[in-house]
């Protein structure tokens, strides 16, 4: 089991003076990137995409390039071994037996802490599945910092599937270790932010209030965290018809915000704002893509350089129990151990953090 290495799965296995010293470091790349033009030099980064991407993969790659590293990897598994029947473990031991640092997405929750488990190398969680999104939150971290000021006392609208938006789960519990942020959940009742999530806002006494109607509240928000519909996680195609099309931002809601709002989203944008919102200069969003380069070079660095302590990986006991998410890694590459830890009453899968019963 790796334990000597940075990786990162999720951004609360660290404190948040860890993520604070990597959005700083986002800051001074974003005005100065030609000092680090050299700094991994010689370094290779494997980027393995086994799900669609656009801005991550790109992104990554960017922020290595532009630190003089070089990458290799695949952006469509179907092009590599994984066609053939290998399973996670093989691929990422091997890949990670190459490169000095591996950034992997992945449909399946827990699946980059899965490869951490025995990788040579780092692994950063460049998504995994429903489940989380640690890097994108630091692009979001960098953006507040940047066109806020400030990460704390905000209040934060988040609208869309808060049910399986990775990125909405990785920013909720980071932003909840921020003081005085209030959240306000706009969803559908079937797109609700799931219960392991609340109770991260729970144990930081978060305040958070979940409604339907974003134009009622869209006056009160700091922040506005517009997010796509995930269909790729729907069950059928029948329950994502149903959900579509309900939550659009166009220039008639934006008369009723703040002057000061800023509108991010991680994009892809399907039509949940209209196009016209772009020219409005309270919309973030492609400066928020632009800052995800800053930010992940930063992180690299990081990782690369990094003599901090390593987070433990595994912390719960080993159960006879398996995970109850049909959607979680545990389920899917069975030598996997079943990992466990006591939160309260509960027991919380060490891969997905979903629910578990004891027996
Ligand atoms: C997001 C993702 O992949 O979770 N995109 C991104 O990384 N910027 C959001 C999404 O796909 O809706």
């Amino acid at each position: 089991m790796s334990l000597n290495f940075i990786n990162l799965i999720d951004l609360n296995d660290y404190p948040v003076s860890f993520w604070n010293e990597i959005v700083e470091l986002g800051h001074k790349i974003k005005n100065n990137p030609f000092d680090y033009a050299e700094k991994c030099k010689g370094k290779i980064m494997a980027t393995l995409f086994y799900e669609p991407s656009t801005r991550t993969q790109m992104s990554f790659q960017t922020a290595m390039l532009r630190l003089g590293g070089s990458l290799i990897g695949f952006d469509n598994p179907s092009t590599s071994s994984v066609s053939k029947g290998e399973n996670l473990k093989d691929t990422t031991k091997v890949v990670s037996s190459y490169a000095d640092i591996l950034v992997m997405r992945h449909p399946v929750a827990g699946a980059a802490k899965a490869a951490a488990l025995t990788a040579d190398c780092p692994v950063i969680n460049a998504g995994d599945g429903g489940h989380l999104h640690p890097t994108q939150t630091l692009t979001d971290l960098l953006t507040l910092r940047e066109e806020k000021g400030r990460l704390d006392n905000l209040t934060i609208g988040l609208c869309g599937d808060l049910k399986n938006g990775r990125t909405v789960h990785s920013l909720c519990k980071a932003l909840s270790c921020y003081k005085n942020n209030k959240f306000v959940l706009i969803s559908t009742d079937f797109l609700r932010l799931p219960s392991y999530i609340k109770d991260v806002l729970d144990a930081h006494g978060a305040e958070y209030k979940e409604v339907e109607s974003l134009e009622d509240v869209i006056g009160e928000l700091d922040m506005l965290y517009m997010t796509r519909i995930q269909r790729e996680r729907f069950a059928s195609p029948e329950e994502y018809e149903a959900q579509k099309n309900i939550y659009v931002l166009d220039n008639h809601k934006m008369f009723g915000a703040k002057n000061d709002l800023i509108v991010m989203h991680p994009l892809p944008r399907v039509d949940e704002i209209a196009i016209e919102v772009d020219d409005d200069p309270r919309a973030m969003y492609f400066k928020q893509a632009k800052y995800g380069v800053y930010v992940r070079m930063a992180l690299i660095l990081t990782i690369l350089e990094g003599n901090d302590t390593p987070a433990p990986l595994l912390f719960g006991k080993e159960k006879k129990i398996c995970c109850p998410n049909p959607k979680c890694i545990t389920n899917s590459e069975n030598y996997l151990p079943k990992s466990f830890v006591g939160v309260g009453d509960n027991l919380i899968c060490e891969f997905c953090d979903e629910r578990a019963l004891d027996n």
